[in-house]
């Protein structure tokens, strides 16, 4: 069943300072897009909105799931989460002095996923085997790129339909990085996901996205409706590929 987000002409700001203009975003069912901008363009802001976090000033935000259409804006954080939508926050957010179960386990929030907590982290030691190695480590002290897999495996314990990654690819070495978008790939077609992914690796995010938009900002410079028309626009060449 479809599960999709429609953003449209969503204006955002911190008390004076606008942050997002007009901003449209569409993603469709099963779809990866990705959100491209450098830093301070308002890629978490519309992350937020999405998720009941920071209130639009106005426009809509309107979820699909599961076939049924939701209005976002106005809703809480919590029942953004218990209609199917997840985040990983940008910088993981995971609670360090708890271990890797203990954290999996408090994603398990939503009410629809408490009775797939054990299929869920199942499936998540079998994706990621290195989080079941350290079940009990405490989270703070595995790696960074230990972290992030940990923090994806967190927002998929809610059972989620649509995904949002907010920079996974932060703090992590290459190779760390092209396994992290590998893994949101495995994990967006094992659960049939739909993805929205703000990211500053151009080349990395574009390698498994369908779609996507460039934010300077605060408004979208550029939509590219496949992988080969951002990889061959000049304003992308001039922001991520140095040409
Ligand atoms: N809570 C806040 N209060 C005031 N200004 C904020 C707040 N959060 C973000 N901003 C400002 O809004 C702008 C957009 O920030 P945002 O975090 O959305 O950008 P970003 O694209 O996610 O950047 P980065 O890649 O560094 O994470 C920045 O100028 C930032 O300073
Ligand atoms: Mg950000």
């Amino acid at each position: 069943m479809a599960n999709s987000i429609t953003i449209e002409n969503v204006h955002a700001a911190y008390g004076s300072v606008r942050v997002l203009e007009d901003v449209t975003i569409t993603v469709n069912s099963g779809e990866t897009v990705a959100l491209l901008g450098t830093n301070g363009n308002g890629k978490s802001t519309l992350m937020k909105c999405v998720m009941g976090i920071v209130r639009p000033v106005s426009g809509r935000i309107v979820a699909e799931i599961d076939g049924e259409k939701h209005d976002l804006v106005g809703r809480t954080t919590e029942q953004i989460v218990d209609l199917g939508i997840a985040l990983v926050p940008e910088g993981r957010r995971l609670f360090p002095k708890l271990t890797v179960e203990e954290n999996l386990l408090l994603g398990a929030s939503r009410r629809k996923a408490r009775a797939q907590i054990k299929a869920n982290m199942d499936f998540c030691f079998d994706a990621f085997s290195r989080l079941a190695e350290r079940r009990n480590q405490l989270a703070g002290s595995m790696s960074g790129g230990e972290q992030q897999m940990l923090a994806l495996a967190r927002a998929l314990m809610l059972s989620p339909r649509i995904l949002l990654v907010d920079e996974p690819s932060v703090g992590l070495a290459p190779l760390l990085v092209s396994r992290t978008i590998d893994a949101i790939k495995q994990l967006k077609d094992h659960y049939q996901l739909t993805v929205l992914m703000a990211e500053q690796n151009f080349k990395q995010a574009v390698r498994i996205a369908d779609h996507g938009y460039v934010i300077v900002h605060g408004k979208i410079a550029f939509e590219g409706r496949s992988a080969e028309e951002l990889n061959n626009n000049d304003l992308v060449r001039k922001l991520y590929l140095g040409m």
